[in-house]
């Protein structure tokens, strides 16, 4: 399992390699939430990107282009404009940044600079090959630098032309202080951890997280289960789980695990109670119930307190936690008790804690834990094939150092 951590703990780093002179083109995730006038609502990505950034000019690099996403669009679009997060970059760094809005400017603008200037390019996926990997785009993006960086833990997983294609063509090609952060975060609660080790994990599909479950049963000693897929588990124990989101065609293969974690000696622990609902929008019957006796017409929701009590115990007796996904429908406020008193419960531990990015990182931070957390990552569906054992496509392409 560890063994993908290996392999990307072993790629070159920023630190490693003379940058004095040179043009740095950065991979960073600027992916940030916005809210529906365009304001940033959580700007983490964007301060975890200014180490590096700040690394390339104390360090004399002559031209530091940052390249990213935002969102998901479809084609060129105002509001999926990196224009909207200019000024906070520029707060955060203290310093002007040239925005360019096309990849053809951008070498005209480059060669007017002086030296140590910051370049934001417009949105990547503005571009059609970006998601294609496109050799001709991954071209252009390295004909601007003689060094390319990656930074953007989040979009690691991803094969697109500016997280993989660009360091086929560059000249060098490391890692960030950002994603080598990342990657030893990971380390320290999965080779060689302080056990036990456990693992919390929630969100609403067995079925996205089947591959993180069979993999990591070799390497965690505890396993709690909680969100709308541990009602597929109570499920394939035999429980009625009425109204409740179940995966019918995957009962059989919650069981294979259950059966699979007890062969392996992992002990996996399910929710006791449940708080049901009968419309999770606009709800008029809100219940606790012992999970084997939903009411008919009422599904689970959230984890119940005999439950947080439970999982609790769990919590303070391990010394390595991982958390990925919420145990409840936690942006509703009256379903986000369960998730928010485990996020508690893991911040009052002196355990190691891992958060993973997305949702989880989202919960940790809405309940208020979020500096007493070890690590959280910048990245959800990244250190979610991280964790399944993965070696992230966009570390495969780095330099290594041997
Ligand atoms: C994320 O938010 O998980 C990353 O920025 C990747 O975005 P994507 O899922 O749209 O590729």
């Amino acid at each position: 399992m560890s063994k993908n951590i290996q392999i990307m703990q072993n790629v070159k780093n920023i630190r490693e390699i003379d940058i004095k002179d040179k043009r740095i083109l950065i991979r960073v995730d600027f992916n940030v939430p916005m809210d529906d006038e365009l304001n940033i609502s959580d700007d983490t990505r964007i301060r975890e990107a200014i180490p590096t950034i700040n690394y390339c000019i104390d360090n004399g690099a002559k031209s530091i282009i940052l390249v990213s996403h935002l969102g998901r669009p479809k084609g060129k679009s105002d509001a999926f404009s990196l224009k909207h997060i200019l000024k906070r970059l520029e707060r955060l760094l203290s310093k002007d940044v040239v925005f360019v809005d096309s990849l053809e400017n951008a070498q005209v603008v480059l060669n007017t600079l002086i030296d140590g200037s910051v370049i934001l390019l417009e949105n990547i996926r503005f571009y059609e090959g970006e998601e294609k990997n496109d050799s001709a785009l991954s071209q252009k993006l390295a004909s601007l630098c003689d060094v390319f960086v990656n930074d953007a833990f989040g979009t690691s997983h991803r094969k697109h032309s500016s997280t993989y294609g660009v360091a086929q063509f560059a000249k060098q090609k490391v890692s960030g202080l950002l994603l080598k952060k990342e990657i030893d975060s990971f380390a320290i609660a999965l080779s060689n951890p302080l056990r036990p080790l456990l693992l919390i994990v929630g969100g609403s599909k067995v079925s996205s997280k089947l591959t993180l479950l069979n993999s990591i049963l070799d390497v965690v000693d505890k396993i709690i289960i909680g969100g709308a897929m541990s009602n597929t588990f109570l499920k394939a124990v035999g429980y009625d789980t009425k109204k409740s989101l179940i995966e019918e065609d995957l009962l059989e293969e919650a069981r294979n695990i259950l059966r699979s974690a007890k062969e392996k000696g992992v002990k996996i622990y399910l929710p006791v109670d449940v708080v049901a609902t009968d419309d999770i929008k606009n709800p008029q019957i809100i219940k606790i119930t012992p999970a084997q006796d939903i009411p008919d017409n009422l599904a689970a929701v959230d984890i119940g307190p005999a439950t947080v009590k439970l999982f609790n115990e769990v919590i303070r007796d391990s010394e390595t936690i991982i958390w990925n996904g919420p145990l409840g429908v936690y942006e509703v406020q009256k379903f986000s008790r369960g998730t928010f008193s485990i996020s508690h419960a893991i911040a009052d531990t002196y355990a190691y804690s891992v958060i993973g990015g997305g949702d989880t990182a989202d919960a940790v931070d809405r309940a208020g834990n979020k500096d007493s957390m070890s690590f959280t990552s910048t990245g959800g569906g990244a250190s979610l094939e991280l964790l399944e054992g993965i070696v992230l496509p966009a570390f495969e392409v780095l330099d290594k150092r041997d």
